[in-house]
């Protein structure tokens, strides 16, 4: 259906589905976020979304609590009819005397893709799709990639200064923003499922990557090092995280028989650029990686960029200048004024002390 065909309620409804969805951002990978909402004569009687990955799916969160016959139910992806972790959810919607199913569009998943549909159509259910189908994208983008690609969503995440560095003159790069603009980038790692940097971040920084931020208590990612050489010291603080914070290593092919410094320690196809970022990013994917935060340093961004291999940014810009030819700039590689990397979708906010500045690439 079109989206005008829709009546401003149904508008209302899915707009509901979506914001329960989210709910989940960061723990339900690689699965989708999921919410439902289930109506009758114009009145919300229940509501549920996805809140984990391998728990109730939304659309049974939602319908298991009620026992009302002639629902609509407005859901944020088509439901699943295959049993995973959980029964399929065309059982529960067919089972509970739903008569109408609003979702944004069919889900891509070859284990779903249309089938939900035509069981709900087969048992009589009316099944109309095309509502918010692009706010229902953007929200599920990390799946939606990574299910029909294979390969996880790609952010960057950087703090920088007006001129694009990342660092001072020095390679100083603690610290280029402010606390403020710092706490809302660390807590961007809750939304992702891995977190990646190059050897030279991890030698000049020693970092920990994890997360500490309020409201990620409990959230743990995969953390990724980009070392062709395989030469990083195991005496790095990421070595000593225990095994709830796992590591994975990518090094060249002609290291595979220097020795192997964590479980997942890959070695790859490189060239004078560094390691292949398609190559990298196919073997998280299928490892069952949907999304993940680039944090650095300079040439890493730069290699995602000038490859475009990665999908969105998101820049916390401070107010201020660095200046220096020998800072880390965000973006040495270039590419011609004929050719930019352009940001679409953008959004700005202003905080006190600069800008985050986030749009798809
Ligand atoms: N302000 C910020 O938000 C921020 C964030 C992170 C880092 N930093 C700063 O940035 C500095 C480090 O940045 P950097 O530019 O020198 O290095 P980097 O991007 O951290 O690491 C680059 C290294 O990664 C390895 N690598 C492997 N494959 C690659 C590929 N395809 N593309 C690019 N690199 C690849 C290469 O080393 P091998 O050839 O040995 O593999 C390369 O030299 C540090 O001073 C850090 O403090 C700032």
């Amino acid at each position: 259906m079109n989206e005008n065909e829709f009546s401003s309620k149904d508008v209302l409804f899915m707009h509901l589905a979506l914001e329960l969805g989210d709910r989940g951002l960061g723990l339900t990978e690689p699965n989708p976020m999921v919410g439902a909402v289930v109506v009758k004569d114009g009145k919300v009687l229940s509501t549920g979304y996805h809140r984990k990955f391998g728990e109730v799916h939304a659309e049974r969160s939602a319908l298991e609590k009620i026992n009302v016959k002639g629902t609509t139910l407005y859901v944020s992806l088509e439901p699943c009819s295959h049993t995973g972790h959980t029964p399929p959810c065309t059982d529960i919607i067919i089972e509970k005397g739903v008569s109408r199913v609003v979702i944004p569009f069919a889900d891509p998943n070859t284990r779903v893709n249309g089938k939900g549909i035509k069981i709900l159509e087969k048992e009589g259910i009316k099944v109309e799709t095309g509502l918010l189908k692009e706010e229902a994208f953007f929200c599920n983008r990390h799946y939606l990639k990574y299910i029909s690609t294979g390969r996880p969503w790609v952010t960057i995440n950087a703090g920088v200064t007006i001129d694009g560095k990342l660092s001072d003159k020095n390679r100083n790069s603690q610290w280029v923003t402010g606390e403020s603009l710092r706490s809302v980038s660390h807590s961007l790692r809750g939304e992702f499922s891995a977190i990646m940097v190059g050897l030279a971040t991890v030698k000049d920084d020693d970092p920990m990557l994890t997360i500490r931020e309020d409201g990620w208590e409990g959230k743990k990612f995969v953390r990724v090092i980009l070392d062709s050489g395989n030469r990083l010291s195991t005496k790095m603080k990421i070595f000593n995280m225990g095994e709830e914070w796992p590591l994975y290593i990518f090094s060249g092919k002609e290291q595979k028989n220097s020795g192997k410094k964590c479980e997942n320690h890959f070695f790859i196809n490189s060239s004078l650029g560094g390691l292949d970022l398609n190559d990298v990013l196919c073997i998280l994917g299928e490892k069952g990686i949907a999304s993940i935060l680039v944090e650095g340093g300079g040439a890493l961004i730069s290699s995602f960029l000038e490859s475009r291999l990665c999908d969105e940014i998101a820049l916390f810009t401070a107010d201020k200048f660095l200046g220096g030819n020998n800072s880390v700039e965000i973006f040495s590689e270039g590419v011609p004024i004929t050719d930019p990397v352009k940001l679409t979708n953008r959004s700005i906010i202003e905080l006190d002390e600069g800008y985050i500045i986030r749009g798809m690439i």
